[in-house]
């Protein structure tokens, strides 16, 4: 199984970005604690952080025929973004939607996702063993699906 795990912008400053809401690992520390996750599951993984919403929705496209699911915080774009709405919806694969911090529990303008609608699952507030448990959705909905 290949799973894909995206981060959107600020996501690389974790560490050093309001250790308050986002805690005091860092980005690279994420991806260890995901890659070491994956190793013992047996599950291919792939990171991918950027910036750039162009760049994210290029990523989530190279998704379609290579992975089995998408794990996305698209961090500032979850509240901005119908192209990685859209990108998400193109693809057609079960994806995952997580954020760091309780979002439900903070400002106004970060209550609308607009990916949620094209999201299986979303998982808010855990830290980042939200992203752990985001990839166990994904495989256990698989095992579920191969099992019809
Ligand atoms: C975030 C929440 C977003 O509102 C924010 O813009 C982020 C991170 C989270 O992981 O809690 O950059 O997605």
């Amino acid at each position: 199984m290949k799973i894909l795990v995206i981060n959107g912008p600020n996501l690389n400053m974790l560490g050093v970005r309001e250790p308050d809401h986002y805690g005091n690992e860092t980005y690279a520390d994420l991806v260890a604690k995901i890659e070491n996750h994956c190793l013992t599951k047996g599950v291919d993984v792939k990171c991918f952080q950027s910036n750039h919403e162009g760049d994210i929705v290029d990523e989530i496209q190279s998704a379609y025929g290579n992975a089995d699911g998408i794990v996305i915080n698209p961090a500032a774009y979850t509240h901005t973004s119908i192209a990685i709405l859209d990108a998400v919806k193109s693809v057609n694969l079960p994806t995952v939607e997580v954020h760091i911090s309780k979002v439900e529990e903070r400002e106004e303008f970060r209550q609308i996702s607009y990916i949620r609608s094209a999201c299986i699952k979303t998982i808010t507030g855990h830290g980042t063993d939200g992203y752990l448990e985001a990839i166990d959705f994904l495989i256990e909905d698989k095992h579920n699906d191969s099992n019809i």
